[in-house]
């Protein structure tokens, strides 16, 4: 038997090719739980509303929970004619408690208000986890700055050696960003704590119904102010699938840089085996396949996210059919997530650094000298007077092959009178770190303050 939500006003039933694309069950079925939970909440208020007597609230209750346990063992699931899960779900609901009883539990709700309430159920939840696979991964990031706490490394602009800095000062670098999205999720939370049951089709309920007992009962702190925002906004959504290719883009730069660094040219890192792929036919390769494929997922998750607002863009209200392909892309980010982290997670956990190149590195390039301009800025030479007596010694340095460090006393003094014996404190890698030593710097104190505040906020969330 059909158990379509309409078709009173229709003379027969709708032809294949519309039912084939009106479905969704295959993608929103995930929402069944959510959907029997909102459905509990809305037979609590059709009897405080005194629309249900006593036992009636019982039997339904009673048949949701076996609806429930079925959806749960697998025994009960969509066939094709349901069109969506509110609809699959009312057909068990009422193979279960009958069609009189299970016939007034629509009253005074919509499929709108519904499904704006359930994506908003679902990707809170889901939020959760996020930001707890994230803080693991935050997690492996500071053990690493701690196990490598005393390793230097060249630091870099436009890809070129600029100044010594820690390896832990670079590797919580990327943490900070990942402890933003952790925030961005917490903070949109406040956002998604809205409940949009009760607005009905758009226009509210007419039945005496309470929206704010639903919500509570939702685990919301409050209903919608406006039904009609309430069943057409998704911005909610759509901020998620922001907050989800940010952390996406956040991994993909790790990405790169690991590329990078598994290079034989850098040679910084080894994979390890459990983290890296082989190659079918170069018997020697160890290849970075996590992180190429987070480069390369993050692209995706920017398509999930670019899709979903040129759907929202130019929407008129109030609820239009188009807002169920709000779905797809929010629930292919929430997957992508969570089948990305816990292996990226595993991958920097796993790295093995390569501390005495790195080590080794950190001064060439000259990466040390403006530590001698700001080393003269101390004896109070100008700076731009001192940047050039320090890009004098650079060039001294490029013509007969060596670096900063080689230069004799006497090459010094020859460069400028400012350049006195004692300028050799800075021309040390650890000379230059510990002088970086305001907050925020790579001074191995200020590093160390930085790692505790980190693993500080991980606990606190
Ligand atoms: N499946 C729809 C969605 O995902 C919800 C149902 C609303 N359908 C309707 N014909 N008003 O948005």
């Amino acid at each position: 038997e059909v158990t379509r939500l309409w078709g009173g006003r229709f003379a027969g039933g709708p032809s294949d090719a519309l039912a084939r694309l009106s479905l969704s069950t295959h993608f929103d079925w995930r929402l069944a739980r959510h959907d029997i939970a909102g459905s509990r909440a809305h037979a609590r208020v059709l009897r405080s509303a005194g629309l249900l007597t006593a036992e009636e609230l019982e039997a339904m209750l009673a048949g949701l929970d076996r609806l429930e346990a079925d959806v749960a063992s697998g025994d009960f699931t969509p066939v094709l004619e349901d069109e969506d899960v509110h609809t699959a779900l009312e057909r068990g609901f009422i193979e279960r408690v009958g069609p009189e009883l299970g016939g007034r539990l629509r009253a005074g709700r919509s499929r709108n208000d519904q499904i704006a309430t359930l994506v908003r159920m679902y990707l809170r939840e889901e939020a959760r986890g996020i930001a707890g696979e994230l803080l693991d991964l935050v997690s492996a990031l500071a053990d690493q700055a701690e196990a490598n706490a005393a390793v230097a490394m060249p630091g870099r602009t436009h890809l070129q050696h600029a100044q010594p800095v820690l390896l832990a000062h670079h590797l919580l670098a990327h943490a900070w960003p990942l402890l933003r999205d952790v925030e961005r999720l917490r903070d949109w939370d406040r956002r998604a704590a809205v409940s949009p049951y009760g607005s009905g089709a758009l226009a509210g309920s007419s039945l005496g119904l309470d929206p704010g007992a639903v919500a509570a009962d939702l685990g919301f702190p409050a209903s919608a102010e406006n039904s009609i925002d309430g069943t057409a906004a998704r911005d909610v959504v759509a901020e998620f699938g922001f907050a989800a290719a940010m952390a996406g883009v956040d991994l993909s730069r790790i990405s790169e840089e690991i590329i990078l660094w598994a290079t034989k040219e850098f040679s910084f890192v080894t994979l390890d085996d459990a983290y890296s792929t082989g190659s079918s036919i170069m018997p020697q390769k160890k290849n970075p396949d996590i992180a190429e494929l987070a480069r390369g997922k993050s692209g995706r998750l920017i398509g999930d996210l670019a899709g979903l607002l040129t759907t929202l863009k130019g929407l008129p209200l109030a609820y239009n059919r188009d807002l169920q392909e709000d779905k797809e892309p929010v629930f292919d980010a929430v997957d992508t997530l969570h089948l990305l982290l816990p292996a990226f997670t595993g991958m920097v956990a796993t790295l093995r650094f390569n501390g005495e190149r790195m080590a080794e590195l950190a001064p060439q390039g000259f990466s040390l000298a403006t530590d001698i301009a700001e080393w003269l800025v101390r004896q109070r030479v100008p700076f731009r007077e001192a940047h050039e007596i320090a890009g004098a010694c650079v060039r001294a340095c490029e013509e007969r092959g060596i670096d900063l460090p080689d230069l004799s006393d006497a090459d010094f003094a020859a460069i400028s009178e400012h350049l006195t014996p004692q300028v050799r404190e800075v021309l040390t890698v650890e000379g230059s770190m510990a002088s970086r030593s305001a907050k925020g710097g790579t001074a191995p104190a200020r590093v160390g303050e930085q790692l505790a505040r980190v693993r500080a906020l991980v606990a606190e969330h």
